[in-house]
């Protein structure tokens, strides 16, 4: 079975024999994967009645047991413990805060979100995480972030939080990152104030980009 390089990022750092919580789960690929290469115990979770019924329609194609899929906001009803890994993936930021904020979750939570990433760091680590893996990878063309969160104390600069602790030594990342503003600074009308503080994060990621050479 093939999954997205995204999913299969998650995939591969969630340990064989897992409980996983998919909040979010639309077609439960991840659920299915894990069950059927890692044998996992999987809750697969949505807020979205048409995306729980193709989750079931594919757990069944697949002839899968070990998975139970729960229509819900987030993780609302759900029994999470303490072991049990938490994915949320594929959401925005805000939404993604919402989920975690409503309920005390496990130990692990993985997290690939959309957007706002600095916010979200320090929303998680503010919740009594830190982080203890960030990748990036570019699936199809699009860069993804992957974060895995575990309880535990940390303090993380401010640019640690923007850029990510780890993936503030990443230079693919930092390059789609330069990229990606560079564009959108190129756009700018010069009288712009926007302009100058594009520049200002084009100047400090070239710098962070010029440590690690
Ligand atoms: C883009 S899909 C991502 C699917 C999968 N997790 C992935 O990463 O490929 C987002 C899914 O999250 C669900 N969702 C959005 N808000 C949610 C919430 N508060 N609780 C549970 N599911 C939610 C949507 O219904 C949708 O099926």
């Amino acid at each position: 079975m093939k999954i997205s390089k995204r999913l299969q990022a998650i995939a591969d750092i969630i340990s064989d024999k897992s409980t996983v919580i998919d909040v979010g789960c639309d077609h439960a690929l991840l659920d299915i994967y894990l069950a059927t290469y890692k044998d996992c115990q999987c809750i697969a979770t949505d807020i979205n009645e048409n995306a729980l019924e193709q989750a079931k329609y594919n757990i069944k194609r697949f002839g899968i047991k070990n998975i139970q899929t729960v229509l819900t906001d987030g993780l609302n009803g759900i029994d999470v413990k303490p072991n049990d890994i938490v994915v949320i993936s594929g959401m925005g930021a805000t939404t993604i805060e919402h989920i975690l904020a409503n309920k005390p979750v496990s130990n692990k939570v993985i997290i690939s979100a959309h957007n706002d990433w600095d916010h979200l760091r320090k929303t998680v680590t503010s919740l009594g995480y830190k982080i203890s893996s960030e990748q990036f990878i570019i699936d199809k063309g699009k860069g993804y972030i992957i974060i895995e969160f575990v309880k535990g104390k940390s303090t993380y600069s401010d640019q640690e939080l923007l850029y990510g602790p780890y993936l503030i030594n990443n230079q693919n990342y930092l390059n789609s990152l330069y990229q990606g503003i560079k564009e959108i600074y190129d756009e700018i009308p010069d009288d712009n104030i926007e302009k100058a503080n594009k520049k200002k994060r084009l100047d400090e990621i070239q710098s962070l980009l010029s440590k690690l050479n």
